[in-house]
């Protein structure tokens, strides 16, 4: 197997003053793949070079996940500080205690003593069952409200406190949410996870990100070409035949995916991209050290926003909304520079 010194790979600094690598691996793989099979791909991805690793309860897949960390580290492949895994709490933990319980479970299906970076999987409670196909709205489904919110972030701030997670996180919020929710952060945030690539390049909210010391980390950063059917529409862009990148990649003689990934590393945000086939995963990591994008290709990437959302999350939507966009606030209108 080819491998990457993971010394070579960009890092970056968090509000903590933790240091993560600039590029990780997604694990939600199980609307196509087995949990076995996506394991398979974190234990290749380690020995390959691979020290960041994306997951959530609500993958359904820690367990086996769980069974690798622990194979690499028996195998001396890794030491456990060598690693820096995220996890996340799902919409049905979100009240009293259940944090806690949540992050318990994770840790024991992990088999980890600590999660290193632990988020906040999506800012309500609607809960809808793994694999869950579109039929309806979910009569119990609600809207964000700041209340509910930092019910859950207190005890997120808890387990920081308690030394279970290093650091936590928010996903999927927009800026109108976090105005109102980061005043009133004992422990802000370090890292925000939300979809960025090049087609959806969400400008205003990386910059905010920056400006408040926030680092943003980029679910489908390959414009998640597989994505479940419930996340499609008519007429969705594919990031893949964008012509700018197609163009760019012909001139690296590479994937486009290549490319969404330099794009990713170099702009500064941290893609976590999935694949369980060596052959991708091992060029998604090794393209963050060589042939990097030249300022002018990177200007038209960034012309080239499509400002166009993959991820809807439709399966989230409660009973008064009107459509999809409310679960972004409308900010999907004006998210552009
Ligand atoms: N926080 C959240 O709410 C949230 C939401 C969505 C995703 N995520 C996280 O983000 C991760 C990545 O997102 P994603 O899985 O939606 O989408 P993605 O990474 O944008 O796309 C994954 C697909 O891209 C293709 N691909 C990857 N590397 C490639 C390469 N080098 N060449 C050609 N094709 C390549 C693969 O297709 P093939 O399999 O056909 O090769 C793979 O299935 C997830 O696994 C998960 O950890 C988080």
């Amino acid at each position: 197997m080819e491998t990457v010194n993971p010394s070579l790979v960009p890092q970056r600094k968090l509000n903590n003053g933790m240091i993560i690598p600039g590029i990780g691996m997604g694990t939600f793989g199980n609307d196509r793949f087995t949990s076995e099979e996506v394991a398979d791909a974190v234990y290749g991805a380690i020995r390959a070079g691979y020290r960041l690793f994306d997951g959530a309860a609500a993958y359904g897949n820690e367990k086996a996940i769980g069974e690798v960390y622990a194979r690499a580290f028996a195998d001396g492949i890794v030491q456990r500080q060598d690693l820096t895994i995220m996890t996340k709490v799902w919409n049905d933990m979100h009240g009293k205690g259940d944090v806690l319980v949540a992050c318990a479970q994770s840790l024991r299906d992990l088999q980890l003593d600590y999660v290193d970076i632990y988020m906040v999987h999506w800012p309500f409670p609607n809960y809808h069952a793994p694999g869950a196909h579109l039929t309806g709205r979910n009569p119990d489904a609600v809207p964000f409200t700041v209340e509910e919110y930092m019910t859950v972030w207190r005890q997120m701030e808890r387990l920081v406190d308690l030394g279970l997670v290093r650091a936590i996180g928010m996903s999927n919020m927009t800026i109108t949410k976090l105005e109102q929710v980061l005043p009133l952060c004992r422990i802000k945030p370090a890292v925000l996870e939300v979809e960025i690539n090049p087609t959806f390049q969400q400008p205003k909210l990386f910059e905010y990100c920056k400006a408040h010391d926030i680092l943003p980390i980029a679910y489908s950063p390959m414009g998640s070409p597989c994505r479940p059917e419930r996340d499609t529409e008519e007429g969705d862009v594919v990031t893949f035949e964008m012509p700018e990148l197609v163009e760019i990649a012909k001139a690296h003689h590479c994937h486009p995916a290549t490319i969404c990934v330099k794009w990713a590393v170099q702009r500064g945000h941290v893609p976590i991209p999935f694949s369980i086939y060596e052959n991708e995963y091992v060029g998604n990591l090794k393209c963050t050290t060589e042939d990097f994008l030249t300022e002018e290709e990177m200007e038209i990437l960034r012309k080239a926003d499509k400002n166009a959302r993959l991820i809807k999350g439709k399966v989230f939507l409660w009973e008064d909304a009107k459509d999809w966009r409310d679960i972004w606030d409308g900010e999907d209108a004006w998210n552009v520079l």
